[in-house]
């Protein structure tokens, strides 16, 4: 009765944000659910630290990558935190262990004749960390990246190759043997045509970079970054590998099925290891029908969400709102709608309405109760019914299915009430209420075998205000329990009030304070743009020469699908002139303009006529 379960390790290029949050939460909401039901749960996350995106992240921030990585841990780490996940370890790829285990692993799948030295010329997304396929698009002759839509960069070297071509057959059979090896159903589909195209060998070391493991018997070379970081998974079981491996569980994000569902399987392969039992993929969170990343810049910090609803509602929103595999649209309304209705109207509602009733009638004691009636029994019955349903939803990671179950029951419980009015019988009756209240409290603390893995903090509170033990059954609950009143588990939010600007303003500035000296730092003038010419080779800029008062310059500006020529010609606009100039599709740009984003849409920010060029902003 073991669960090994992983979420992928983070790059430490950025802070973390929602997407990042969604896949540890729902690995922290399977660890519990499997400590629930017994397991001995295993559970790990970390953070992904080598390679060239690392590298260059760090350099435009005048830092060492080690100094990069060791500034972003804590800040996983706080996140993790404030959403609750408890993890058992958290791996840093920099960790001595790691790198002398994977060295070790390069040398030995060497010696076994799965790797060899070749050479590679051809396209390279430094975002990514890998290689672009031939049959990609192409802008002025550049390879765009298919994944994160950004150039690459023409590459050749002398590299070390893993054999992954033969690998096609042992993995075709593998996948057969195993269908349920990768979930949703859909992505192992999409993973088997992969590997049924043809598999080339896989170049697994760089000479064009410095930050990683080195191969130790060829140092020129270093170890390609996703050939590292997938042994985090083994690495980080430390000396409890016997115990754990295979990994039960490896949950990702769609964006790197390929590396976890056809890569790491033929690298464990080749080493003669056994092999993960699934690979659950899940959708990404969009912001605007587009992915949240760090390089689109429109990444959501799950702090403000959890400062403002508590980490249990983010937690539920994650889970309930889209079924793992699809994509979600993230918006700050669908989020209150969904957490006014569910939790603070439904689950709140149920449990202040009933605990409170207890108190009141009975000072919480409640007496021995009358017979169940046809109405009680029905409550019975249904949970009976549903329970595996919802555990069979849970064991197949479909959160989203068994919560909306879960909380067709819960609205059950509130109708329940309605129809039995313990109100009316209250202390006249003192046996059928308590009937009715006993009911109502059995149904509540089932139900909290799926709640807490989800909301542990609310679940809990909820468990303490009845006092049930902790075994989660209609049985396990009986009357001789001490009730406390808890109300406002989840206070309403007004959305009106939520949306406020200043709210929301101040919520973003607490976060972001500058001094007065950083603001004095940046060189802010005003320009007149003085000539506009359409970029030839970028459909979307415009080269603008701006008169600075004492000096022209030239700026590249993505304004042309938002403004014509006409309308920019002799506008005086606000310059940020100390900004390192920046090659931008080959013309160089001298500084930026400023201007207010709407949704995306650049509105300039327009100087009155009579200020001059060269004018200081401060
Ligand atoms: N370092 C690699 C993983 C190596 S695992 C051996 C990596 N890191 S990452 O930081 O870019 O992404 C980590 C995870 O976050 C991935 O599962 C990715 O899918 C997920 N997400 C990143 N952005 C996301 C969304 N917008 N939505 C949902 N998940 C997203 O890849």
């Amino acid at each position: 009765m073991k669960f090994y379960l992983t979420t992928p390790i983070y790059y430490v290029n950025g802070k973390p944000h929602l997407g990042h949050a969604y896949t540890t939460v729902i690995g922290d909401v399977i660890a519990r659910y499997k400590r629930i039901k017994g397991y001995d749960v295993f559970y790990l996350t970390g953070t992904d630290e080598h390679g060239g995106k690392i590298e260059k992240a760090a350099r435009a921030l005048g830092k060492s990558p080690r100094e990069l990585a060791d500034e972003m841990v804590p800040h996983f780490k706080n996140l993790w935190k404030a959403l609750n996940i408890e993890y058992d370890f958290f791996i840093r790829t920099t960790m001595d262990f790691h790198e002398r285990k994977v060295a070790e692993i390069f040398e030995e799948l060497k010696r076994r004749g799965h790797i060899y030295k070749g050479s590679y010329s051809g396209w390279y997304c430094y975002n990514c960390e890998a290689y672009i396929p031939d049959d990609a698009e192409e802008e002025d002759g550049v390879k765009i990246c298919p994944d994160c839509g950004g150039k690459g960069e023409f590459i050749t070297e002398e590299n070390y190759f893993f054999r992954l071509s033969a690998f096609q057959k042992p993995l075709l059979d593998f996948y057969r043997e195993n269908p349920d090896f990768v979930k949703p159903r859909f992505m192992m589909n999409k993973v088997v045509s992969f590997v049924e195209q043809g598999l080339r060998d896989l170049s697994i070391t760089r000479t064009t970079i410095n930050w990683g493991i080195r191969v130790p018997s060829d140092p020129k070379h270093v170890i390609y970054v996703w050939f590292d970081a997938l042994f985090n998974y083994i690495t980080g079981l430390r000396d409890q590998f016997e115990k754990y491996w295979p990994a039960d569980l490896h949950i990702i994000g769609k964006d790197i099925i390929i590396f976890h569902a056809v890569y790491w399987p033929a690298f464990l392969m080749a080493l003669g290891y056994s092999l993960p039992r699934t690979v659950l993929s899940h959708g990404w969170w969009l912001v605007d029908r587009r992915k949240m990343s760090k390089h689109l810049g429109n990444v959501l910090d799950p702090h403000i969400l959890i400062e403002g609803f508590g980490s249990d509602a983010v937690r539920y929103f994650l889970l309930r709102e889209t079924p793992i595999g699809q994509d979600g649209n993230f918006s700050h309304e669908g989020f209150i709608e969904r957490y006014n209705a569910d939790l603070a109207n439904e689950l709140g509602n149920i449990v202040s309405r009933t605990t409170a009733m207890a108190v009141k009638y009975f000072s919480g004691n409640l007496p021995s109760p009358s017979p169940a009636l046809e109405v009680d029994r029905k409550m019975e019955e249904q949970w009976r019914e549903l329970e595996p349903l919802i555990d069979r939803a849970f064991e197949n990671y479909e959160f989203s299915r068994g919560l909306s179950l879960l909380w067709g029951y819960l609205r059950g419980i509130n109708k329940y009430l309605v129809e039995t009015e313990p109100w009316r019988s209250g202390t006249r009756d003192p046996k059928r209420t308590s009937r009715i209240l006993l009911t109502s409290f059995k149904a509540l603390h089932a139900s909290l075998k799926f709640i807490i893995p989800v909301m542990p903090e609310a679940g809990e509170k909820i468990r303490k205000a009845l006092s049930g033990p902790e075994e989660f059954s209609w049985d396990a609950y009986n009357e001789n329990r001490r009730i406390e009143r808890l109300d406002h588990l989840f206070p309403r939010v007004d959305k009106a009030e939520f949306f406020k600007e200043e709210k929301m303003e101040e919520k973003k500035e607490e976060k972001t304070y500058v001094t007065i000296e950083d603001f004095f730092k940046m060189g802010l003038k005003v320009g007149k743009i003085v000539e506009v010419k359409e970029a030839p080779n970028a459909d979307k800029l415009y080269l603008l020469k701006v008169d600075m008062g004492d000096h022209q310059r030239n700026l590249v500006a993505g304004l042309r699908q938002y403004y014509s020529p006409e309308e920019l010609l002799g506008k005086k606009i606000v310059v940020v002139t100390n900004l390192k100039p920046a090659k931008i599709r080959g013309h160089e740009s001298q500084g930026m303009l400023l201007a207010a984003d709407v949704n995306g849409k650049p509105y300039l920010l327009i100087v009155p006529d009579e200020v001059p060029p060269g004018s200081m902003v401060r």
